[in-house]
């Protein structure tokens, strides 16, 4: 479904250049799910961005079911994101001011839904999440592994075929990850999703099909 060609990523900053990938080579299948592991700084965020299409990279290609991303015009990008991917980011969250149910509906209403269509899907996936409780409430007022579920069901309310989660478990005690990697577990069975996941995390890493390893910049498989 995926594949990723010779992707490198730089940046120039007013102290130099930085190579941040390094000619990355990565085939997913639909369905399989991929742990992205390594030490802060190693690039994994920055792959997960160049595989939504979230950024251009420095050279390289990446094919989503055959079509080169980097080739779609800014309308077509945007249209790939809004229907095939869905994201989790690492620091991005919810929106402040809307409830739980106004953010899941968010990605519905760009994709041109009704309000009515957008808020339907949007409390299924909510519910799908476990969160049918707490439609109205804010994210303030919502605990961390909540606000959590409330940006996975966020991710999901397009019925995307790939789910990036970059740290999706990052500051969550392990009942609620547990919480979270058997929601990412039953989405994948339900819906054969394919998942790429970047996690520090031993026990979620293990429970993923491929374990790869960024080391500064480089991809192992
Ligand atoms: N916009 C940018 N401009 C310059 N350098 C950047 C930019 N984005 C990322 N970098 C650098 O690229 C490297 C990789 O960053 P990235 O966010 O991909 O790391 P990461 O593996 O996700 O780390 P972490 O586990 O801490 O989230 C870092 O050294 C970072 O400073
Ligand atoms: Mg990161």
């Amino acid at each position: 479904m995926i594949a990723v060609r010779n992707l490198s990523k730089s940046f120039i900053t007013d102290r130099g250049k930085i190579e941040v990938l390094k000619e990355v080579d990565l085939d997913i299948r639909a369905g399989e799910r991929i742990a992205v592991v390594g030490a802060s700084g190693a690039g994994k965020t920055t792959l997960m961005h160049l595989l939504g299409g979230l950024d251009r990279p420095t050279s390289g290609s990446v094919h989503f079911a055959e079509k080169n991303i980097f080739h779609y015009s800014a309308q077509e990008l945007d249209a790939f994101r809004n229907r095939s991917v869905g994201f989790v980011f690492q620091f991005h969250p919810l929106l402040p001011e809307f409830t739980a149910l106004e953010n899941v509906m968010m990605p519905a209403l760009i994709g041109r839904s009704s309000a009515k269509e957008a808020g339907k899907k949007a409390s299924e996936v909510l519910t799908a999440v476990g969160l049918q409780h707490r439609l109205d409430h804010k994210p303030g007022q919502l605990s961390g592994g909540e606000q959590q579920r409330v940006a996975i069901a966020r991710s999901l309310v397009m019925s995307p075929k790939l789910l990036l989660a970059d740290e999706p478990t990052g500051n969550l005690d392990s009942t609620t990850s547990d919480g979270i990697l058997a929601l990412l577990d039953h989405l994948h069975a339900e819906r054969d999703l394919t998942i790429v996941v970047v996690t520090h995390s031993e026990k979620v890493a293990g429970r993923m099909d491929h374990i790869v390893r960024m080391t500064d910049g480089y991809l192992e498989s």
